[in-house]
Order: structure tokens, then sequence, then C-alpha cells
């Protein structure tokens, strides 16, 4: 069996960062999301992963490299798409590197927390020609949406406007080599992409057997930046504490909270749960929970909480709280007004706020 990770796309609701970085690779809880797929089809016994990417190839290829990290029996292999043209075009276009085998289509800003170690087993039991992953939502208008009978999928409708159930696709599928018929024949849809939807439609229509499966625990798709303050306080919550930093009689550290090798905590409070990276520098601050801060970055006299600090950022003397912010890399944050209290930043890489 093998692994389809999908992590081309345009990334258009993650702007300003995905001006210029990946989403898949935006940190959550300083790990790169589409790491924790990756770790997820490892975990399940998958280690011959294709990745499928677009215009931020360099950059994944950069961060992933060949596998190594994750072991000696890890093979990565990349497989460009020449235009987010749909997920179900991300199937064609690595059909070669996929052949005959089974395999799991995981889309790359997914997280789910339980893992897909369960589907792949049902899928090896039951054998079936698709395997989709659903969950509960309370709005099912604004997903795909599963109908169900017997034990089976009988349709798939996208954003209906009277839901035939309250179950969502969830960001992982299981396929046998029949979808790539399915993926063929089927025409792009309004926005112009070979929908997946509507080639797991097609096979049900042709009569394949399409099952379900439900997730346990959360799952989170990562491409708005609510969704990934709440992934980032998802994992935050189960992460256990260790300092490996400095921290000076000055400060406290009460909590869950990681604090990396070279990074120095000086008359300083820092709440878990929460994360900061290596060679960081926090001297007069208040870190709150919810809050991971990449390494090289340096905050001073600031109050954050519930937000997402890339590398090599600097925060100085912000009088308002920052809360709910994803701050991109080398992002410069000074001499703020004390109005509002509270800012929410949402900041692309390399930008400089503050007043002259
Ligand atoms: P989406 O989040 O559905 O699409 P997108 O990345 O274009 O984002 P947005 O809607 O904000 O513009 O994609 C889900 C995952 O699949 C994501 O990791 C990107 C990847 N993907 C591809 O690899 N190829 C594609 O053709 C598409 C549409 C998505």
């Amino acid at each position: 069996m093998k692994g389809l990770i999908l992590s081309g796309g345009k990334g258009t609701r993650l702007r300003p960062i995905t001006f210029t970085q990946a989403k898949q690779l935006v940190p959550v809880a300083n790990k790169p999301v589409l790491f924790y797929g990756i770790e997820a089809l490892i975990e399940a016994g998958i280690k011959d992963i294709g990745i499928v990417v677009g215009d931020t190839k360099r950059e994944i290829e950069e961060a992933v490299g060949r596998g190594e990290r994750w072991g000696k029996d890890v093979k990565i292999t990349y497989i460009e798409q020449e235009a987010p043209l749909g997920l179900a075009h991300a199937v064609l276009v690595a059909e070669s590197f996929l052949g005959e085998e089974e395999f799991v289509m995981y889309l790359g800003d997914n997280i789910l927390k339980s893992g897909i170690t369960s589907l792949v087993q049902e899928f090896r039991e039951r054998k079936p020609n698709a395997l989709i992953l659903l969950t509960e939502v309370p709005n099912p208008q604004m997903f795909g949406v599963a109908e169900l009978c017997d034990g089976r999928v009988v349709r798939l409708v996208e954003k209906p406007k009277v839901p035939p159930s309250n179950l969502a696709l969830v960001g992982v599928y299981m396929f046998d080599h029949h979808i790539f018929e399915a993926a063929r024949s089927i025409k792009p849809s309004w926005r112009g992409e070979l929908e997946i939807t509507d080639a797991i439609q097609f096979l049900i229509e042709k009569g394949y057997e399409v099952i379900p499966h439900m997730v346990s625990g959360w799952w989170k798709d990562t491409g708005k930046i609510e969704d990934i303050l709440e992934a980032n306080r998802l994992i935050l919550e189960d992460i256990s504490g260790r300092i490996e930093g400095q921290v000076d009689a000055d400060s406290r550290v009460n909590g869950q909270v990681i604090i990396e090798k070279g990074t120095k905590i000086i008359n300083s409070v820092i709440r878990g749960p929460a994360i900061i990276g290596e060679d960081c520098e926090i001297i007069n601050c208040y870190i709150g929970p919810y809050t991971s801060i990449q390494r090289k970055c340096r905050l001073l006299g600031t109050e954050i909480e519930h937000s997402i600090v890339l590398e090599a950022s600097e925060i100085i003397d912000i009088g308002s709280r920052i809360d709910e912010s994803l701050i991109g890399r080398e992002v410069k944050i000074y001499k703020c007004p004390p109005r509002p209290l509270v800012y929410r930043f949402m900041v692309g890489d390399k930008s400089e706020i503050g007043l002259k």
C-alpha cells in the first residue's frame, strides 16, 4: 500500500502567509502541518509516500527531504502537478507512481488526532474499492456530505442546501486503482477543478463498493487561520512540558511548557500549554496558553496568547495584548498604540508594523 499526500494547491484562504510560503509548512505546535500527515502514514505502516507539489515544490522538498529523518525505510517521491486543477487531477498526476497499488490519499493541510491506522486496517480487512472518512458536523451545509445506506456510501453532495446527513467528508481517503478510471471520466466542476467527490460519486454509480469510516477524535483542516489556531490549541493540550533553555529567577513557568535549548526567559511569565522554540529571547513578557513561538524570535515587553509566531520575528513593547494571531517569519512589530486593548494580527513574512 502506498501513500499520497496532496501538498500543492493555492492556499488563497491563508493569505498573506501563503504569498511567501506553502500552507502545509505553517507550523502547528512548532511542527509543520505536513509532518503530521507524513507521520500518520508511517505510523499506519505506509512508508512509500508520494507528495504532490505545485508552485511551492522547492520549499516542501527542502523541509521534507527524502524522508530520512523518519527512518531509512521511508521513501518520499515528489510528483509535480502543473496547476492546482483539483484533488482528482492530483490523483491522475500520481498514476504512474501509484500503479496498481491501493493507496491512502491524505490532504497535506489536515491533522487527525487519532491517526489513520484504524481506517487502513478496515480497508485491508473489507477490501472495498474506496473508503472515505467521515465526521459528524453541526453545519453540513459547509462541507461535502455523505448519504449512507446499509453500511455503504450511496451519495455524496458538495455543500448541500438540504443535507442528507450531518456526516462531512474528512481529508483522508483510500482507493484501489478504479479511482483512475473515475477521475478520467468526470468533467471539471463550476470552479474548474476535477473534484474527488465527483470521482467517488462515479465509483458509486458504477456499482463499486465505497464504504464509510467514522473519525474518532478530532480532525482539523488547517486551511484558514481560525482552524490553524484551533489545531495549535488541540495539539498543545496534549504536550508534556520540558525545559531545555534558561529561565531566570524572576520568571515563572506554569503548566505544560516546552522551552527549547538556547532560549532565554527573563523576568517573564509563561503559562502553558505553550511551546517556545530554540534560540529565542523572551524578556519582560507574558506568554499565555496555546501559544507557539518558533525559533530565533525576540519578544520584549509583550503579552501574547492563543497565537503562533513564526521564526525570527521580533515583537517589542506592544501596549496591548496580542491574541488569536498568526505572525509570519521575520516580522517586526513594535510601538503599537495601547488601543485597542487586544490586537489580532494575521501578518505575512517580513512585514513591519509600528509607529516610527
Ligand atoms: P484545498 O485546501 O481544498 O485547496 P487550496 O490549497 O487551493 O486552498 P484554498 O481553497 O485556500 O485556495 O486543498 C486541500 C489540499 O490539497 C491542500 O494541501 C492543497 C492540496 N491540493 C493539491 O495538491 N492539488 C490541487 O489541485 C488542489 C485543489 C489541492
